[in-house]
């Protein structure tokens, strides 16, 4: 039996998205730039699917800008703003953001730094949420961007975005969000919630990889971080990638409130009976928690050691986030959160997904007692 549960990481391409890509590589593969009818024809897909991915946020049509992903997109604003102002000499150079963010943030951030950038990182609380009146605080005349993520991608903590784009409009910073982990699960009104840039990526959604999209309001100007053929505008060259992009548009075409409630009554399930294991501790907040998350501390073991058992039965998990995996270095989100190191190198993150069914939350249970049972049997730091 194979049970994947790391959707935090990517998501199976749902057929349905499949389908409607594959004329796109084989039949319609013209370029959208050109001038004939099979450009035509790209370029009439194109906009169709940028119509439904701006619909989807409440954003205007012309507000969205394709790109490889989201760490394109959360790149393209940190240093597409920073270095506008820059090159205006506004003398802002402050940048607020939290210390759980991607890395798609964080790196950035460092060689922005390196730059003559000032970087705020907000801390957060035990379940991951930042106190708005240290945002309140932060913001000073040189703050040029707040961006602060919807949904953390390990432990689950949605922010009240709503809150965030009220305190940034009053206090007249601009309000960037990366949704990637919690677009089309949890809504999102651009126009509402006073975002001003909102990141979104396909493969966290049922949609392929390496396609996304950045919103950005209307009226804005930052600099552009890729020149050539004057695609999306003039602001973000390079060939669209239609197959992805009609892929993109049909996975949230799909995407509905039946399987997110789905996914929430599983999650909750999911949580109850792995707290049912001695000595294992629920990471991340209780409520206003992304639907497909499920992190759990297994106090005394090691983390790569039940991830490694589970592979060996067939089930797929992540030990902190995946991106992370592969340096075995301490998450800087459980950091932020006050697990000690112990606690967060003992911790293993479900993600679910529509796809996910009870049959594969049973398997896991008849599994797991006796992994961590062995392990602990063997572990040095159970007495
Ligand atoms: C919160 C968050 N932001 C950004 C990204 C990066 O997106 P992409 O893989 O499309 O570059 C991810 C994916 O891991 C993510 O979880």
């Amino acid at each position: 039996m194979k049970v994947y549960l790391d959707n935090a990481a990517t998501t199976k391409v749902d057929e349905k998205v499949l389908k409607e890509m594959l004329p796109y590589f084989t039949e319609k593969y013209g370029n959208s730039s050109s001038m004939h009818l099979m450009g035509n024809e790209a370029k009439s897909a194109l906009e169709k699917a940028r119509h439904t991915i701006a619909k989807s946020v409440n954003a205007k049509t012309t507000e969205i800008y394709f790109t490889s992903g989201g760490t394109e997109a959360n790149n393209w604003v940190l240093k597409g703003l920073f270095w506008k102002n820059q090159k205006l000499e506004t003398g802002k150079n402050h940048l607020i953001t939290t210390k759980i963010e991607h890395d798609s943030i964080l790196k950035p951030c460092e060689r922005l730094e390196k730059q003559g950038g000032k970087i705020t990182y907000l801390d957060v609380n035990k379940e991951g949420f930042i106190d708005l009146e240290q945002l309140k605080k932060a913001i000073t005349k040189e703050t040029f961007l707040v961006s602060i993520m919807h949904g953390n991608n390990e432990i689950g903590t949605i922010q009240d975005i709503e809150k965030i784009g009220k305190i940034c409009k009053e206090k007249n910073v601009l309000f960037h969000t990366d949704a990637c982990q919690s677009y089309t699960k949890i809504p999102i009104d651009v126009k509402k919630t006073n975002i001003d840039f909102l990141t979104l990526n396909a493969h966290k959604i049922h949609g392929p990889k390496g396609i996304g999209a950045l919103y950005i309001k209307e009226g804005i100007e930052m600099t552009y971080l890729l020149h050539g053929g004057g695609h999306e505008k003039g602001k973000r060259s390079g060939t669209q990638n239609i197959p992805g992009i009609v892929g993109f548009a049909k996975a949230v075409e799909i995407a509905n409130s039946k399987d997110v409630k789905k996914m929430e009554k599983l999650r909750d399930k999911f949580i109850e009976k792995i707290l049912d294991i001695p000595n294992t501790t629920l990471n991340g907040p209780k409520e206003n928690r992304l639907p497909n998350n499920i992190n759990i501390s297994f106090n005394d073991v090691e983390g790569e050691s039940i991830g490694g058992y589970l592979e060996n039965a067939g089930i797929f998990v992540s030990t902190g986030s995946a991106c992370m995996s592969n340096t075995l270095s301490s998450s800087h989100v459980l950091e932020a959160i006050k697990l000690k190191p112990l606690q967060a190198n003992s911790s293993i993150r479900f993600s679910i997904s529509k796809y996910t069914t009870e049959k594969d939350l049973d398997y896991l249970m008849k599994k797991i007692p006796d992994i961590i049972k062995k392990l602990r049997r063997l572990s040095p730091l159970v007495k």
